[in-house]
């Protein structure tokens, strides 16, 4: 297996905190940054103020998973606010063509997630558009629930048309990635790991990371 990529996701952060919660977290690859705003999902996070905050002191590079009705009029203001990757919901964008391209126009990578229901098949011939899909192994809205293994073939249909593509396009899930589950996951062809509970729950957050990255590397 390839190199994969361990993001955190600061939802089992200390959200008083958060600058010091970034520092525990060095060895990631980036920050996972949920943003729900209680519409799309049940729960309700943090928004543009507080994400461009962290933008501002994170050493890390941010990954925005914006959990969030109208997705095409907010996710272009989160790009302009430098982030490395935004990744919007299908199901909260009318045209989804145009919004990975207005994400790309401002300089971010171009995110797309999928609820655990929502097939990948209708989506296959816009993969060129797109330099990361996110497939939920959770219903999204809230850490630290488990891991729903029905997803796993959805995720490997997407690998194997990504692979068949060669578009350098990464497969990331979220939701219940564990060091018990984070090994199917890689097996099916995800390659970018955001882990929540798994990561801000353990009592050294690198060294989480570490074994995380080791398993899905393994
Ligand atoms: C859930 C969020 C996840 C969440 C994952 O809707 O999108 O990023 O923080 O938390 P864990 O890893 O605890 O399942
Ligand atoms: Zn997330």
């Amino acid at each position: 297996m390839s190199k994969c990529c361990i993001n955190p996701s600061i939802l089992s952060a200390d959200f008083v905190n958060l600058q010091a919660e970034l520092e525990r977290i060095s060895t990631a690859d980036a920050v996972h940054v949920d943003v729900m705003d209680n519409h799309f999902v049940p729960n309700l996070t943090i928004g543009l103020p507080v994400v461009q905050r962290i933008q501002e002191v994170s050493a890390l590079p941010l990954d925005a998973h914006l959990m969030i009705s109208d997705a095409d009029r907010w996710a272009p203001l989160y790009a302009e606010l430098g982030l490395a990757s935004v990744t919007f919901h299908v199901e909260a964008s009318a045209a989804p063509i145009k919004l990975a391209r207005d994400l790309r126009g401002r300089g971010a990578k171009a995110g797309m997630a999928l609820r655990p229901a929502t097939p990948v098949e209708p989506y296959l011939d816009m993969l060129s558009e797109l330099d990361m899909l996110l497939i939920m192994t959770v219903e999204p809205g809230f850490g630290g629930q488990k891991f729903l293994d029905v997803t796993l073939p959805k995720i490997r249909r997407a690998a194997e048309a990504v692979r068949g593509s060669n578009l350098p396009l990464a497969i990331q899930v979220d939701g219940g990635i564990s060091a018990a589950t984070i090994e199917r996951a890689a097996e099916a062809g995800a390659n970018v790991f955001v882990a929540g509970s798994a990561v801000y729950g353990a009592g050294d957050p690198n060294e989480a990371i570490s074994k995380l990255r080791h398993a899905a590397e393994a």
